[in-house]
Order: C-alpha cells, then sequence, then structure tokens
C-alpha cells in the first residue's frame, strides 16, 4: 500500500520563482529539448564554446596524410575533444562504442577529389543517425558553386530529419577552387545556412571583416582550422576567431597533422576555452611533446 500522500507536508516553495533563463547559445531559445541537450554536449555550457576534432577528410580524400591509421593516430586524442567530427565508416569500424565524446557525423558526400566536389549528396539515413547516437550531422554547402542548389537541398532535407529526431545539423561553409575566402563571401554564405535552418554554421576564418561574419549570422559560427600552418599561427587564428565571435573551433589538418598532436589539441583547448593566449597555448603545445603515439590520454 502507498503511504497517505500528506498535503501539509509538501513544500511548493512558492515564494522561489522557477528558472527563466534562456540557452546559452544564440538563436538556439526555442529549440526542443533533446537538440538542446545534443548542442549542450557538442558546446561546453560553462564558456558556450567547443573545439571539435575533425577528421572527416577520408569522405572525399581517402587516407590523407596524418588519418592513414586513424586507430593509432587519432584514438588517443578523442577524450581530449568536445565532439568528433567524423564519417560513419570510421565510426563502426574504428571507433570504440564505449568513447564518450559526442559524435559529428559527416552527413554528405558523393564526388572524390578527382571530380566536382559540389555534387553532393545526402549520404546516410537519418535512422541510422539516431541508431548511431550522433549528437549533430554536418553537410557541406557550396554556395556559389556549381552545384549550389543540389547542397542548399541537401542542407534543408537534412534539417527537416533533423528536427523529426531532435538532431541539429551544422552547415559547412565548402569553399571551391575558385571562391574567395573574405569576409563578403563567407558572410552571404553562413547566413544563407542559417536562414534555411542549420542550427549551426562551419566556416573558415578570414584576416578582414571576420566578425561581421559572426555577428551576422544568428546561430553560432564555429571556426575550421583549413590547410596545416606552422602551429603559432594556428593558435593565433583560433584566437582571434574566438575574440571576434566564433563558438569554438572545428579543426582537423591543424591538430591531426602536427608533429604533436595531443600537445596541439591541449593547447586548441586552451585558447577556445580558459582563453590562453596563443604564446601561452604555445607553451602548452610544446610542454605535450614527449607523449609517444598510442599515448593514452584522460580529458
Ligand atoms: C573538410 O571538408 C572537412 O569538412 C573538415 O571537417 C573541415 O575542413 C575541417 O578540417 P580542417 O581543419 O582540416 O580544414
Amino acid at each position: 500500500m502507498p503511504e497517505a500522500d500528506s498535503g501539509d507536508a509538501k513544500n511548493f516553495q512558492t515564494d522561489v520563482p522557477p528558472p527563466a533563463d534562456g540557452f546559452f547559445l544564440k538563436g538556439s531559445g526555442s529549440l526542443d529539448w533533446g537538440m538542446s541537450n545534443r548542442l549542450s554536449r557538442i558546446f561546453r555550457p560553462e564558456t558556450g564554446r567547443t573545439v571539435m576534432l575533425a577528421i572527416d577528410h577520408g569522405y572525399f580524400q581517402g587516407p590523407t596524410t596524418g588519418l592513414e591509421r586513424v586507430d593509432i593516430s587519432i584514438l588517443p586524442l578523442v577524450p581530449l575533444a568536445d565532439a568528433l567530427m567524423c564519417t560513419r565508416g570510421i565510426l563502426r569500424s574504428v571507433v570504440p562504442p564505449s568513447m564518450r565524446t559526442p559524435v559529428v557525423m559527416r552527413a554528405s558526400g558523393g564526388p572524390s577529389i578527382l571530380k566536382e566536389l559540389s555534387d553532393e549528396q545526402i549520404a546516410i539515413d537519418i535512422e541510422d543517425a539516431a541508431r548511431l547516437n550522433v549528437a549533430a550531422l554536418a553537410v557541406q554547402v557550396f554556395i556559389g558553386g556549381e552545384h549550389e542548389t543540389q547542397s542548399i537541398h541537401n542542407l534543408t532535407r537534412l534539417v527537416d530529419m533533423g528536427l523529426r529526431y531532435g538532431i541539429p545539423v551544422m552547415g559547412v561553409t565548402a569553399v571551391g577552387k575558385q571562391l574567395t575566402r573574405d569576409a563578403k563571401y563567407l558572410r552571404l554564405a553562413c547566413r544563407i545556412i542559417a536562414e534555411l535552418g542549420a542550427q549551426f554554421v562551419k566556416t573558415y576564418y578570414c584576416d578582414e571583416g571576420f566578425d561581421t561574419v559572426t555577428a551576422s549570422c544568428p546561430v553560432p559560427v564555429v571556426m575550421a582550422g583549413g590547410k596545416k600552418l606552422p602551429e603559432l599561427d594556428a593558435l593565433t587564428m583560433a584566437s582571434r576567431a574566438v575574440t571576434e565571435g566564433a563558438a569554438g573551433v572545428d579543426m582537423g589538418r591543424n591538430i591531426f597533422q602536427s608533429d604533436n598532436t595531443e600537445g596541439m589539441m591541449r593547447a586548441v583547448t586552451a585558447v577556445v576555452h580558459e582563453r590562453k593566449s596563443p604564446q601561452e597555448a604555445l607553451e602548452i603545445y610544446r610542454s605535450h611533446r614527449a607523449a609517444p603515439v598510442g599515448h593514452s590520454s584522460t580529458r
């Protein structure tokens, strides 16, 4: 028998107003609980930023430098990342399901580096994404590219599917060989991606006017790393991006092509979350230089 429920013993704390805080990410206050929860796994609520490790390059580049053996070079870094961006093939074949780092899954594909890259299609079923417990889906959008409309359609279909399952979509501004990466172009691309429903956007950094790119995008923007730079330059770029409004980074080559991948992960994290200066972060990078390949790390 359940015990009698005495109304006199209850404490409704009627003098304490319930919390009415908005969600911590910009433009994200009207999302459903599941989607907000997934975003909170990718972006740290205490800083509002993320350090994503991008290793999805093989979906069109094959075993690119640094990703020849993901099991050896990448798995030790995964616990250090706020999120891992990868394909479902690598996830199932290489990444142990006991991993606790959330996954941002590459969800578009088609052409290899031998073909016209903008000719992509959606490359995963939303039910498989749910089965894999992904925290977000990522789709390339080729504004100004040959297959611009098709890539936009990939984005909007993925957003619709994501909304049904509570899975956010990250739209990626793909910059083809002919397209410039100036603020005018990146503003156009990021804004279109946000207007068409992506919950967050990934874009490249530009030296002039990046703050106008983040300011005119109503949802969080994360910075892609781009081609490998000297470590101090990469840390400086990440630092400037965050100062100019980025909600973190989604970096690949500048981490996995570094001669000290663990040190670089820790240095980027220090820049993004602790707002260490690039020079301070470089010291962190150097101080972890001794870690051997395959060394197991803790977060
Ligand atoms: C490239 O197409 C992939 O989407 C990468 O995830 C993205 O470019 C970020 O990697 P990286 O920092 O190497 O540019």
